[in-house]
């Protein structure tokens, strides 16, 4: 039998450059999230579906899945030229995590206000003495953008070694233009490291700044009419974010800023629900948000509209977990018919790791999703929420290949189950194993 990476598509070589990377994965015991075709958003009683192959092979070239199936169909290797293989035998392929919602780019941490937490004071007691995110804001105004750069670097090195294959960024430490334009000049840095796809979400209504602090109409003024601009000018945001909470924007503030967010091109998505019940949900509906995070105090209300729209309900466990709120109805959400992702907020002040084999474990553990339901919201589904699902999420034909190969493992359920164990062996970016 013969194996050719280049014609089993069909591929032409068109110059000498384009098989220069090519990669083979066989005798995998099991390929995980398979599709010929790429799957539409996962929503109700689609997210227990996880199609799978056994004994299967894989094979990447130039960075893309070309081709896979059984081993039993495996037609051999004829083109042996640049062609790394890799034995797969007892370990599973999954994609790479998509977490649709992070805040990474940040100086410092917060270590002292998790002892302020340990001996009683709670998140708000803490952010109304000017700690929690005003404390980020200071540090960050204080770090030059290439210090901010390093940091960001090295917490986005560590997501990726944790399986972590496209991520989104937000800005909202700075409550400046300066240092929002910083922030988000860093996450553009980071996108042009091309290790995986990067988006960045503009979040200066995250809290109100010192200098605002009785004037929040002018901070609303300066982000709609400066800084809004300045972003959309140099091209530095591809989504914008609100904090809509009670003591920090209200639902009408962030409507007035998703809507001036529209009037730029840039799509919401909403930090919503997390402290208190404050209509995020509905006015992310309402002005076509691609996503609402959090949701600790959803209302069944709530699912309900959010079943008539396209805005996709993200969980964020590890959040939930370090600030001990009550949690999502998550398992509401998906048996109402929704769409759930799931991803990290990797954050000094309210979830201090992106590790996303842990968000699932959470998610499994706490919030009773299937294994399956856990690995779509953070793959599939997050990639949805991220508009990059014609890019990433999935093992099919034509997407980027950025996926893990598991240690020794008795089946895909042990990545949530074992919580807290290293479960990859090796990893692949852009089809080619990650140093
Ligand atoms: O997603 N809730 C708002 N923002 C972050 C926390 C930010 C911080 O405490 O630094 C969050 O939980
Ligand atoms: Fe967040």
């Amino acid at each position: 039998m013969v194996f050719k990476v280049g014609t089993v598509l069909g591929f032409k070589r068109k110059n000498k450059h384009f098989s220069m990377q090519k990669l083979l994965l066989k005798n995998i015991k099991t390929l995980v999230s398979v599709y010929d075709e790429a799957p539409k958003i996962l929503a109700g009683t689609a997210m227990k579906k996880l199609p799978c192959i056994t004994d299967a092979w894989l094979a990447c070239d130039n960075g893309i899945i070309v081709d896979f199936g059984s081993m039993d169909d495996f037609p051999g290797i004829e083109d042996w030229k640049d062609l790394e293989v890799i034995d797969c035998s007892g370990k599973i392929v999954m994609p790479s995590f998509v977490d649709s919602h992070t805040h990474i780019v940040y100086a410092g941490n917060r270590e002292q206000e998790f002892v302020d937490r340990i001996n009683g004071l709670s998140y708000e007691e803490i952010a109304n003495r000017g700690g929690g995110i005003l404390n980020s804001a200071k540090k960050l105004r204080e770090t030059s953008e290439d210090d901010l750069f390093e940091q960001s670097k090295n917490r986005l090195r560590e997501i990726i070694s944790q399986g972590t294959g496209a991520v989104e960024i937000k800005s909202g430490y700075g409550l400046d233009l300066q240092s929002e334009l910083k922030m988000l000049r860093v996450i553009q840095r980071l996108k042009k490291l091309d290790w995986i796809p990067v988006k960045a979400t503009f979040l200066g209504a995250h809290a109100i700044p010192p200098e605002f602090i009785n004037n929040k109409a002018g901070y609303l003024d300066l982000i709609i009419n400066e800084m809004l601009p300045a972003i959309k000018k140099e091209g530095l945001a591809d989504y914008l974010d609100v904090f809509c909470e009670r003591g920090y924007f209200d639902e009408f503030d962030t409507g007035r800023i998703l809507e001036a967010g529209i009037k730029h091109g840039l799509k919401g998505r909403l930090h919503a629900e997390q402290l208190s019940h404050s209509n995020g949900i509905k006015t992310g509906i309402k002005y076509g948000a691609l996503s609402v995070d959090h949701l600790e105090f959803c209302s069944d209300d709530d699912i309900k509209c959010l079943a008539g729209s396209h805005t996709i309900p993200t969980i964020l466990p590890g959040a939930a977990l370090f600030l001990g709120l009550p949690l999502p109805p998550a398992r509401k959400m998906i048996d109402g018919g929704l769409a759930v992702a799931l991803a990290s907020d990797y954050n000094p002040g309210s979830c201090p790791s992106g590790n996303m084999k842990l968000m699932m474990s959470l998610a499994c553990i706490q919030y009773k999703l299937l294994p399956e339901e856990a690995i779509n919201a953070c793959t599939i589904n997050s990639a949805y929420a991220l508009e990059l699902q014609n890019e990433v999420g999935c093992i099919c034909r034509g997407l980027k290949a950025n996926m893990y190969i598991t240690k020794s493992l008795s089946s895909y359920a042990t990545l949530s189950y074992a919580f807290g164990t290293e479960a990859i062996d090796t990893l692949l970016l852009n089809g080619k194993v990650w140093k």
